[in-house]
């Protein structure tokens, strides 16, 4: 084996879709599902905030509006990300990336470090089921876990911590998002879409229903490859 070059047939899988899709929610089941890494951008940047963290609260102010941070800055917070030793058993890749330039630097890195193919799952929900869905996102104050919808609970079901709405969940930066996904991330479907271990998933359906077409779809996309043909296969 050649060293650093240790992941070449792990799953590795990056998740695109509008605000509000279910990425995060369907990325930390099926991470937690496979063994892999869950890796969300938008999780380590409000982490950081949490932590008061320099570089995270000057992101703050982008992310409240509902604008991108630059490119420079997420490439490198995933760059250090993937360096690390636990990412070479294979990892789901949550809101990352979202720009064409971040896609680019995504290839450069799992070119570099022999990672396995990107499979990339494209999941698709109509508009107003994203506003919908966003308008009534509460999450935890203290822990910032997804409150379970059908919960009328004020109090999160993992630590007890008060639930709030997100910041940048109101309408009008929803709306905002919305916009900014229309004109910087929708063209990465373009950039992915002729790549062999490009998928559609319907994100518009129950969660246990998303999770069971997008187990399918993976496992679809490792069959049609053989351990071999991964090796051959563009990423
Ligand atoms: P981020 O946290 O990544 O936000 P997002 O992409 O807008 O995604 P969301 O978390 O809103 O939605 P999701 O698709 O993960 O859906 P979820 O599973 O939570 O990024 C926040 C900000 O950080 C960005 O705006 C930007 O400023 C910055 N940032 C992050 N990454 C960046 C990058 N790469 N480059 C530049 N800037 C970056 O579900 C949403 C709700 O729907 C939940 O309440 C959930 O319970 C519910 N739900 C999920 N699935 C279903 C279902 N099937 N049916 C019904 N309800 C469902």
């Amino acid at each position: 084996m050649i060293p650093g070059r240790e992941n070449r047939v792990g799953i590795n899988v990056i998740m695109l879709g509008p605000p509000g899709a279910g990425k995060g929610t369907q990325a930390s089941r099926f991470a937690a599902a496979r063994g892999l890494i869950h890796i969300s951008t938008g999780d380590i940047l409000r982490d950081g905030i949490q932590a008061q963290l320099p570089i995270a609260m000057i992101a703050k102010a982008i992310m409240d509006r509902g604008a991108l941070v630059d490119d420079e800055t997420i490439i490198a917070i995933v760059r250090e990300r993937l360096m690390r030793a636990d990412s070479h058993r294979g990892f789901v890749l949550d809101g990352f990336p979202r720009t064409v330039a971040q896609a680019c630097a995504l290839d450069a890195i799992m070119d570099e470090r022999g990672y396995g193919p990107l499979i990339v799952v494209n999941l698709v929900v109509p508009e107003p089921e994203l506003v919908r869905r966003l308008a009534g996102r509460r999450i935890c104050s203290k822990c910032g876990t997804n409150a379970v919808q059908a919960t009328a609970s004020l109090a999160c079901g993992q630590c007890g911590g008060v639930l709030v709405q997100r910041v940048d969940d109101t309408k009008a930066v929803v709306r905002d998002r919305l916009g900014v996904y229309r004109r910087s991330t929708k063209p990465l479907v373009d950039y992915y879409r002729e790549r062999p271990t490009f998928r559609i998933v319907n994100g518009a359906q129950s969660q246990d229903r998303v999770a069971n077409e997008l187990e399918i779809l993976v496992d679809d996309v490792i069959v049609s490859a053989t351990a071999s043909s991964l090796e051959t296969l563009q990423y």
